[in-house]
């Protein structure tokens, strides 16, 4: 092997070990990071929300999602929506029926490959699908933003005329 392709490597190696113990650290501090001074937050607390974060884990939302400023992996770059403050602008009833729809595309229109949509999720059991609505419906983001930017925003991601 070639002094440069050496370096080549050692220098792969840090990036992908880094980015490995960003990821795992990140997952550690997910909690203490909740109550830091960030502009999403949850109506429920830490232990109501708990069995619902478990669930997340278990279907793999962050594969594709952020969710308390992380995801499973920083190599995974689909572009879904952060779910962070995501109940600020959309209700339970609606994630109960995003998630228990045959085909979630009928109702939020993707603009990404089949392999990276947002998959069904309505072979889950039905007390999965609520608990896990409710908790989405929980994730608020902060009220401090100007009115015109809420205004702007809302309009954007609903389509429907914002009313404060
Ligand atoms: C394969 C990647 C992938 C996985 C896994 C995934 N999603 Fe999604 N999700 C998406 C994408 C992409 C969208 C945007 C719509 C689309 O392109 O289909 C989306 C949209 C959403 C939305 C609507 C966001 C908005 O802007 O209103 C919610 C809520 C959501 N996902 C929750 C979840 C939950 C909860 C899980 C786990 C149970 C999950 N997702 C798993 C990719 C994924």
């Amino acid at each position: 092997m070639r002094r440069g392709e050496k370096g080549i490597l050692i220098v792969m190696a840090v990036v992908v070990g880094g980015a490995m113990i960003k990821n795992v650290i990140g997952d550690f501090s997910v909690n203490k990071e909740r109550d830091r001074e960030i502009p999403f937050y949850s109506t429920m607390s830490q232990d109501e929300g708990q069995k619902a974060l478990r669930m997340m884990d278990e279907n793999h939302c962050k594969d594709c999602h952020y969710l308390w400023g992380t995801n499973a992996s920083i190599m995974q770059n689909v572009p879904a929506p952060r779910l962070d403050g995501i109940g600020s602008i959309r209700d339970g009833k609606w994630f109960y029926d995003y998630l228990s729809a045959k085909n979630p595309q009928s109702i939020l229109p993707s603009r990404l490959k089949k392999e990276f949509q947002m998959p069904s999720y309505a072979n889950l059991p039905e007390a999965d699908r609520r608990e896990m609505a409710n908790y989405l419906a929980s994730l608020k983001v902060k009220n401090w933003y100007l009115t015109e930017t809420r205004k702007d925003e809302f309009e954007k991601l609903t389509g429907k005329t914002y009313q404060p």
